[in-house]
């Protein structure tokens, strides 16, 4: 038997659903035919999301470059057909520059110098951690970092500092245990962070930090840090204490632009895998602020450091210190990635900022997001506990919360086999995000119907 507030639970959906059809009429998917979907639609944050059909195009299509044009293809450049990319060119395929200024414009750089395409997150931010992190004996010697930061990026953290053991070795010093290395920042009991806490701990122990990194959407709150205020308060400690500054965008990129180059950041990694669409492994890039020369940092490189036209001129001998090149992102290039590795990336990233347009893009987030957090109070009242801070500059479009006497493992699965959507769940903590180019308020609304009937169906 349903309990008398259910009641008014019924009202409420049929309202959300009434209203669904408003809005899904009125402010249509950007772009829902261009995704593959199964039986499943998703409504994952940070999932895998479906298949976008350009980006499988212009995979295949470069694929059959090699067939048709045999060796031509490495030294030239092939249009794929409705996007401003080309491909082919496999030397220079990483710096694509119409896909260079697409990711550009969602990240907030304009010099070309500062971005390259390839390898993992993990990847780029273990080399480039390897080249920035220069820990001195006594002081600047710690990476500080979120306290519940994503477990991948906290063995970065540690297996860089073991790596730079040597330095303590070199000078008879005792091995630095890895604790006395990692400065974590502290977050609230749900795992929220105030600028205000990070500035104070950042100015506090700003003789001990060798490199800061942080993460603007952070994983597990959806949470987004204030980045500009942070680097407001920070930048005279930062240029005093020589403290390099990176970013951890995996949760931003296409999920909210950014402004790298208001920040003042000295690097960044993404991934390509949550919300634009790719595959898992696929590579997205990394960032280094254009002023950084190779004086700054020790960075890993193999032949792609060189310049493009030198680089098959030494091919039987190591460059010459002026054949590489002297800045930005170029300086951690090492190997080749594969252009089908990275073309679908590339082609998403001009969709979304040139054809639909990052605005437009925004504001079909916001509407969505909206609609599902106030479909979610509407539904659960006192039993929401949300985790993601409410205002849209506090967060992007991915909502963690708990229901209160709810297994939300349970109600996943429940919601995939009975509703045909995908959410995600680190019990007790659940993470949506309805995508602002497919998802629909009517996606939305299959979602909180299909909490609806758990909640009926097991008497809640
Ligand atoms: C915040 C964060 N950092 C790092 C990673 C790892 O990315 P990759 O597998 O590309 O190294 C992820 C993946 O989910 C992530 O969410």
């Amino acid at each position: 038997m349903f309990k008398v507030l259910s009641v008014s639970r019924f009202s409420v959906i049929d309202r959300l659903h009434a209203e669904a059809v408003i809005l899904d009429a009125q402010f249509p998917a950007l772009s829902r035919d261009k995704f593959q979907f199964g039986t499943v639609i998703p409504l994952a944050g940070q999932s895998l999301g479906s298949p976008f059909t350009p980006s499988v195009e212009a995979i295949a299509l470069t694929s059959q470059l090699r067939a048709t044009h045999l060796h031509q293809p490495h030294w030239t450049t092939y249009d794929i057909p409705g996007s401003g990319v080309k491909a082919g060119n496999w030397f220079d395929c990483d710096v694509e520059p119409g896909a260079v200024k697409a990711v550009g414009r969602f990240l907030g750089f304009q010099d070309p110098d500062a971005f390259c395409f390839g390898r993992g997150l993990s990847d780029n931010l273990a080399l480039l951690l390897t080249g920035f992190y220069r820990p001195k004996l006594d002081t600047h010697n710690k990476i500080a970092f979120l306290g519940n930061e994503f477990g991948s990026d906290q063995q970065v953290f540690a297996s860089v500092v073991r790596n730079k053991q040597q330095t303590f070795a070199d000078a008879g010093l005792p091995a630095k245990p890895e604790t006395d290395l990692l400065l974590k920042l502290k977050a609230d009991s749900q795992g929220i962070y105030s600028e205000d806490d990070i500035c104070a701990a950042i100015k506090a122990n700003a003789k001990d930090i060798a490199v800061i990194v942080l993460s603007e959407i952070v994983f597990n709150t959806g949470q987004r840090l204030n980045i500009q205020k942070i680097m407001d308060g920070i930048k005279d400690v930062v240029r005093e204490n020589n403290i390099i500054v990176g970013l951890d965008l995996a949760h931003v990129v296409g999920n909210r632009p950014t402004h790298l180059e208001a920040y003042g950041v000295h690097f960044a990694v993404g991934c390509s895998y949550k919300f634009t669409s790719q595959d898992a492994g696929n590579p997205f890039g990394w960032y280094i602020r254009p002023d950084i020369t190779a004086a700054d940092a020790s960075f890993l490189q193999g032949w792609k450091a060189i310049q493009s036209d030198k680089a098959f001129g030494t091919i039987s001998s190591m460059a010459e210190p002026q054949n590489l090149h002297q800045n930005g992102a170029k300086l951690a290039r090492i190997s080749n990635p594969a252009p089908q590795s990275i073309v679908g990336e590339q082609v998403f990233m001009d969709h979304l900022v040139n054809k639909v347009g990052i605005e437009a893009y925004v504001a079909q987030s916001e509407r969505l997001t909206t609609f599902l957090l106030q479909g979610l109070k509407a539904l659960l009242g006192d039993r929401l506990q949300l985790i993601t801070p409410e205002e849209p500059e506090r967060r992007g479009a991915t909502l963690c919360f708990k229901i209160d006497g709810v297994d939300v493992g349970k109600l996943e699965h429940f919601l995939k086999d009975h509703h045909g959507i995908e959410v995600d769940t680190r019990p007790p903590v659940m993470r949506v995000m309805a995508h602002g180019l497919y998802n629909t308020f009517h996606d939305v609304s299959r979602l909180l119907t299909g909490i609806f009937d758990f909640l009926a169906a097991n008497n809640l």
